[in-house]
């Protein structure tokens, strides 16, 4: 039988409650990725990682990157968690950002996360108010989704939903 870890990094919660909904659901064994090494994963033919999106990039994708060879016999998925809407254009942008090179043909899959600011480090707070100020400074009809998603919450916002999971587990299960 098919045995599946969900890999995650999560800085606020969300990936991490996807994961572990993950977890049940397929089922696989749920690992957080600080210090993760192709070592304790190599018992396992699929590994899906799950991470938030910040300022375009998947955090914990650097862990697929760097261990690309030794995960090429596996089954590699990417689910990441952002605030941008579901988009042909979301989805594409994060693909070019970040399965490029050995992790191209990865299958990528996106689900909507959660944003609390008052949970926010100090440096995610800077960034988030850049990129407010700089959405505030352009013009309403060129505003990305995502800006004009972080212009619209003030404060928290809620989009977690399980079914975003639904293809990435249909996906596992064509095993
Ligand atoms: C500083 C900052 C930058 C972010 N950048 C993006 C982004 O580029 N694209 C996006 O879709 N969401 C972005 N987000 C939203 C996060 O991806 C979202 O809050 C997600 O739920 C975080 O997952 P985590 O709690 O597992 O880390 C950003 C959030 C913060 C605080």
């Amino acid at each position: 039988m098919s045995k599946t870890a969900v890999v995650f990094r999560s800085k606020y919660g969300a990936s991490k409650a996807y994961s572990l909904i993950l977890g049940k659901r397929i089922p696989a064994v749920v690992i957080e990725n600080e210090g993760l090494t192709p070592h304790l994963v190599e018992e396992f033919d699929t590994i899906i990682l799950v991470g938030g999106v910040y300022a375009g990039k998947i955090t914990g994708i650097d862990f697929l990157k760097k261990y690309a060879d030794d995960f090429s016999s596996k089954r590699i998925a990417v689910f990441a968690v952002g605030a941008s809407p579901v988009s042909d254009d979301t989805i594409d942008s994060i693909k070019k950002r970040n399965l490029k090179g050995k992790l191209e043909t990865v299958p990528l899959f996106y689900g909507r996360g959660a944003l609390d600011e008052e949970q926010l480090s100090f440096m995610d707070k800077n960034l988030l108010s850049v990129v407010r100020r700089s959405a505030e400074k352009t013009k309403p009809e060129k505003r990305s989704d995502l800006e004009k998603i972080i212009l619209e919450t003030a404060g928290s916002a809620d989009w977690m939903d399980e079914s975003y999971l639904e293809p990435l587990i249909e996906f596992i299960s064509q095993a």
